[in-house]
């Protein structure tokens, strides 16, 4: 990628991937993603402020070269996954001098992951600073946004925050800076649902401590810089803590069309009564788009057919998903079709052990659902919109 200075002597020098497609062998990457890596020039030393993946350190260290650089102090390892930290060890061997920064959490890790000795580490607390020269560097120790290292970097006279992943988006593009609101809202949602949702309070603690700094702009480690930092601390606040909305998302799966005549049913049924809707066939459906909608979502109906005497294998690995993501809905069922017994309900009430939802009346049946079904699932319907007035959200 072309380095771009974002403020005098801080530059971008990370690097674009066109073309990832998925990310921790999960997470559904449509649009590629970039592993962004900021250099921090002072009057007296340099810093490099994390790295990128491993993949791409040819193309970093040839960023390095056109920045103008002769020689690196610091590096700052904000956070120790090894999209961040994979080219890191070039460094230690293209500049032996070079120290880098960490938390405690951080320099444990990156013994474990990358076998680096602690004596070439220096760790910082939380406030500590950094000198170099006309540029000051302060360390805020923010674990769990997240992994347990996890910090973030401000540099106090340009008022520039690093915030590493979080406020990040994965997608490739060639913008600096947010040029696109509508697209980046959406795609830094999806960000947020796959990866910092189950870890709201604490984004919600950060948020507020940011709140006592002024902050110009926010680079965070994937996707482009904000030079409008209250667009995503407004979104993030929103989705840590905003209303849930009046909407049901319904994941299902069908093998023979039971159980997809139930939700189509209840579909209807839901959007009669003006409330929001979304059937995801978990067959086709994308993890990340259902993840997004998880976020304000007020309840989530679960749909399956039994199979080998439990969930569906599908639903069963949304169910364990959703059950991971610890999204915010207030209110949860089950509704699908069986054959002749099994233990359906209470294997996917194990698997989603950590929602906090109220649970609904299953409607769980035996073979096609009969008018009695369609009138349950009515009842259902109307549980649901009770509920949600009772939440004031209609
Ligand atoms: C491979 C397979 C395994 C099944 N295992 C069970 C089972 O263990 N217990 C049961 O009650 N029904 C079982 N069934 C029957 C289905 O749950 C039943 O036919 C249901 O109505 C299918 O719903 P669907 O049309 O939405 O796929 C099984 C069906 C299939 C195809």
């Amino acid at each position: 990628m072309t380095v771009r200075e974002i403020r005098q002597g801080i530059y971008s020098v990370g690097v674009i991937d066109w073309d990832r497609q998925v990310f921790d062998e999960l997470l559904p990457l449509p649009e590629g993603t970039t592993y962004s890596s900021y250099l921090v020039k002072g009057s007296e030393k340099t810093a490099l402020v994390d790295a990128v993946d491993a993949e791409f350190e040819e193309e970093f260290i040839t960023n390095l070269a056109r920045s103008g650089v002769d020689g690196i102090d610091y590096i700052i390892v904000n956070h120790t996954e090894q999209d961040h930290s994979g080219a890191l060890m070039v460094f230690l061997e293209l500049f032996p001098g070079v120290k880098i920064i960490t938390s405690a959490r951080g320099a444990d890790l990156l013994e474990v992951l990358h076998q680096i000795p602690k004596f070439r580490i220096q760790v910082v607390e939380d406030g500590d600073t950094l000198s170099l020269g006309d540029k000051t560097l302060e360390f805020m120790i923010t674990p769990w946004v997240h992994w347990p290292d996890t910090m973030m970097t401000y540099v106090r006279e340009d008022k520039v925050l690093f915030s590493c992943d979080l406020f990040g988006a994965h997608y490739a593009c060639s913008d600096l800076f947010v040029a696109e609101k509508c697209r980046h809202t959406l795609l830094a949602k999806r960000y947020f649902a796959e990866i910092m949702m189950p870890f709201r309070p604490k984004v919600t603690e950060y948020i507020e401590r940011l709140s006592g700094y002024e902050i110009s702009v926010i680079a965070p480690s994937h996707g482009p810089c904000y030079d409008d930092p209250a667009y995503i601390l407004d979104l993030y606040t929103e989705w840590c803590t905003g209303d849930l909305k009046n909407k049901v998302i319904i994941p299902y799966i069908s093998m023979h069309g039971s159980t997809k005549k139930m939700v189509m049913y209840l579909t209807e049924a839901l959007i009669r009564r003006n409330i929001g809707v979304r059937p995801y066939d978990v067959g086709r459906a994308d993890t990340g788009q259902l993840a997004m909608d998880l976020v304000d979502a007020a309840t989530i109906i679960i749909a399956t057919p039994t199979v080998l005497t439990g969930p569906h294998p599908k639903i069963a690995n949304i169910a364990f998903i959703a059950n991971m993501l610890k999204p915010r809905a207030k209110f949860a069922g089950i509704i699908g079709s069986y054959g002749w017994g099994g233990k359906t309900l209470k294997d996917l009430a194990n698997i989603m052990n950590k929602l906090e939802a109220e649970m609904f009346e299953p409607v769980y049946i035996k073979g096609l659902p009969s008018e009695e079904v369609y009138k349950s699932l009515e009842d259902l319907a109307d549980e649901i919109l009770k509920k949600h007035k009772d939440e004031k959200i209609v």
